[in-house]
């Protein structure tokens, strides 16, 4: 039905692995290469709404080579985690957020709006199905991936009558390999990521296909991520490739990038803003310029920068390069602000520490 109250049809299956398998490649799963046995979807039809919930075995699509997807792009995604507790259960961390801004990205790409009950109960149900992927290292956990395309057949530009949700996990370890202490960043001054008025707020895959000739070429300079600033005046600082960035002064004060449409409001971003005030620090949400950003880094004022996001957890940045400019922070190492954040955060969502704000959603 459209109304939500959709119920899952379960068609689970032994896994194809052995159990040996499993846990040998849930040592050392790197980031996005592996994914579980299982998959959630959900179709919508134009008339009938949203039918058809099931949790399937993983398989191929099947798309006809003139599918709305395929040409214009109409596709938008979720990121988040399921964490292993130390009783053995498993949580996810704040679904209902990845559920309002899932709704938002519909919108934003003219998209039916996907109920959010039906979303969360979609991820809740594949996590349940595969809970044995969960891997229980330290800093690993299993990552979902909700998605919708368009799967209506015609080469017209407009709106999808049809789309395909799904969501697929995958266990992880850290996004960043190499397990430097800080990551460096490139100043994208070629690209930028989003315009006023774009998509910038919203979670689609056009917005990755943008930012990909800038992340080659930070890689081609021997850089981690890129560093995206505003496109009208390129000179503020918005956001990394697949993070949102926070800085970190020498009076313990914080600031990050106000959410002015053309970055993605993390859920990291917000929840690390809540953490912060928890502590007693003082956490601005203004505009901070990328000339600001060296002189800063240079006096001394600025003693700390970090990326967040769910993938990356909270990364520290150690160094900035761009076409005429190569500044440290601090030691070029990680601080102690992004270290106490990161661990008061990871300590939430492996059930470590009392979960104040009721963001765990156990299953
Ligand atoms: N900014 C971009 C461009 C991202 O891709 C992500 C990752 O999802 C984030 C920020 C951080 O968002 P979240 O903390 O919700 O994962
Ligand atoms: C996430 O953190 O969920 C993202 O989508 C970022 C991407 C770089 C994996």
């Amino acid at each position: 039905t459209s109304g939500g109250r959709e119920t899952f049809l379960f068609e689970t299956h032994p896994s194809p692995m052995a159990a040996s398998e499993r846990e040998a490649l849930l040592q050392n799963p790197g980031f996005g290469r592996v994914l579980t046995d299982h998959m959630a979807t959900i179709r919508y039809s134009e008339g009938r709404g949203w039918h058809d919930a099931k949790i399937e075995p993983r398989k191929a699509f099947e798309l006809s080579p003139s599918t709305v997807v395929l040409h214009y792009a109409q596709e938008i995604f979720e990121g988040m985690k399921a964490y292993r507790l130390p009783d053995g259960g498993a949580t996810l961390f704040r679904p209902d957020a990845n559920a309002r801004r899932f709704t938002n990205s519909a919108n934003r790409l003219a998209m039916a709006p996907l109920p959010e009950d039906l979303f969360v109960e979609s991820v809740r149900a594949l996590v349940r199905t595969d809970r044995d992927w969960i891997p229980a290292a330290e800093g690993a956990s299993l990552y979902l991936r909700p998605f919708m395309i368009a799967t209506e057949a015609i080469l017209g530009v407009k709106p999808s009558s049809d789309y395909l949700y799904c969501v697929i996990a995958s266990p992880v370890g850290s996004y960043f390999k190499g397990g430097a202490p800080a990551v460096t960043l490139w100043v994208s001054e070629n690209y930028t990521r989003a315009a006023p008025g774009g998509t910038g707020e919203a979670k689609c895959g056009g917005n990755y296909a943008a930012s990909l000739a800038a992340q080659a070429e930070a890689t081609r300079e021997g850089c981690d991520q890129v560093v995206f600033l505003d496109a009208v005046e390129k000179r503020w600082i918005e956001e990394l490739g697949g993070m949102n960035v926070f800085f970190v002064f020498e009076d313990g004060s914080l600031q990050t990038p106000p959410l002015t449409g053309t970055i993605l409001p993390g859920i990291t971003r917000d929840s690390l803003i809540t953490l912060a005030r928890d502590l007693g620090l003082t956490v601005r949400e203004e505009p901070y310029s990328i000339d600001q950003w060296q002189a800063d880094a240079e006096s001394g004022r600025l003693t700390e920068a970090f990326a967040c996001g769910t993938a990356a957890v909270v990364t520290p940045i150690g160094k900035v390069k761009g076409r005429t400019r190569n500044f440290t922070i601090g030691d070029g190492g990680a601080g102690p602000v992004a270290a106490r954040l990161k661990a008061t955060l990871l300590d939430i969502q492996n059930g470590r520490a009392p979960d104040r704000h009721g963001w765990l959603d156990r299953l």
